[in-house]
């Protein structure tokens, strides 16, 4: 079986942070969110790995995944461009998926038990397509699956105004090589894209069976900040703690917490876990229960607490920081006289400050 993860998109509804990399670059927990999926491939035994790339920075995705090596698996890059939609994406692939059963993972998808049980006895089956569900709040932002008493699969609409159930489509779906057959038969959606989804159901439409399972644990589409934040929470409350830094006396560390290398924490901060904190950093200050600090940041004041600070940022500042996701390099700083108090902000488009 082969494993194809999609890592293009325009990544809109995360900008500014997309305005410097592809979002399946963001990291949750200080691991890269794509990394997840490469490593439940692995896991579940798939090693032979198309990863799609987009217009948005691919060369990053390049830099930090590389051949695959570090994870043990073979990864094939596969140009996309421009994200004219999943089924697109997946068409694109069909040289080097072949006649292979295939396994398809969105990169900014996370899962918290793998997919190991969902991959078994596929191969072998007589279904076309095996889909992930798990029932939703708001189906009406996924694609939605409607199944008979016996479990297989009816019907399937992307973003339905009228959901004819809860049950959402994760994005993560096998396929046997009879998709190719049904893309080519699908048109564009109407937000212009290749819906997989209408493939799946023009899969039904010509009789072919559709297998589907429940999520067993949490999962996260983690296409927006909040749910950014909410893959963070979700991790790291299994987070072990690890000390590969220098802690100064004084400083009051409790709960769960990981240290990395280089980093010092200075004897008048107080961390509460769990709190994950990478490499080379300088902390003097309160961090809070979920957070994660990405290497090379700098911390002295203040608290920070439930936000992510993707890395090489500075945060000197006597404000307490809640429910945030602060991109590479940036600068939060006080000012440092007594006149009224104003703000000063330098941010790109599509940017949010809760005051
Ligand atoms: O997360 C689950 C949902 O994912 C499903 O419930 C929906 O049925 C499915 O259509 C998809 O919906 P989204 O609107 O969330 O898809 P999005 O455009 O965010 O793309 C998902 C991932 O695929 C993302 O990592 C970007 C990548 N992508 C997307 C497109 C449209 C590509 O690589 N190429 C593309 O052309």
């Amino acid at each position: 079986m082969k494993g194809l993860i999609l890592s293009g998109g325009h990544g809109t509804r995360l900008r500014p942070l997309t305005h410097t990399g592809p979002k399946q670059l963001i990291p949750v927990a200080n691991k890269p969110v794509l990394f997840y999926a490469i490593e439940d491939l692995k896991e579940a035994g798939v090693t032979d790995i198309g990863l799609i790339l987009g217009t948005n920075m691919p060369e990053k995705v390049k830099e930090a995944v590389g051949n695959g090596s570090e994870f043990g698996v073979n990864i094939t890059y596969i140009m996309q461009g421009e994200p004219k939609g999943l089924a697109h994406a997946v068409a694109v692939a069909q040289d080097f998926v072949g006649e292979d059963p295939f396994i398809m993972y969105l990169g900014d998808n996370i899962l918290k038990s793998g997919i190991t049980e969902f991959v078994e006895g596929f191969e072998e089956s007589d279904y076309q397509a095996r889909i992930l569900l798990q029932p939703v709040d708001n189906p009406r932002q996924f694609g939605v699956a409607e199944l008979d008493d016996a479990g297989n699969v009816i019907n399937l609409v992307e973003k339905p105004e009228h959901p004819k159930s809860d049950l959402a489509l994760v994005g993560i779906y096998l396929f046997k090589s009879s998709i190719f057959d049904a893309i080519s038969r699908i048109k564009p959606s109407w937000r212009g894209e290749l819906e997989i989804t209408d493939a799946i159901q023009e899969l039904l439409n010509t009789e072919l069976k559709v297998d589907s399972h429940i999520v067993k644990g949490w999962w996260k589409d983690t296409g927006k900040p909040e749910d950014v934040l909410d893959a963070n929470h979700l991790i790291l409350d299994v987070l072990e703690s690890e000390d590969n830094g220098e802690v100064e006396e004084g400083a009051k560390i409790s709960g769960r917490v990981y240290i990395g290398k280089g980093t010092i924490v200075k004897k008048n901060s107080v961390i509460r876990g769990p709190v994950t904190i990478g490499e080379n950093c300088e902390i003097e200050a309160y961090i809070g229960p979920y957070t994660s600090i990405g290497d090379n940041s700098v911390i002295i004041g203040g608290e920070i607490e439930s936000s992510i600070v993707v890395g090489d940022a500075v945060i000197k500042c006597n404000e307490r920081i809640v429910d945030s996701l602060i991109g590479n390099h940036s600068h939060i700083e006080s000012k440092e006289n007594n006149l009224p108090k104003g703000h000063r902000f330098i941010i790109g488009e599509n940017s949010m400050v809760h005051l």
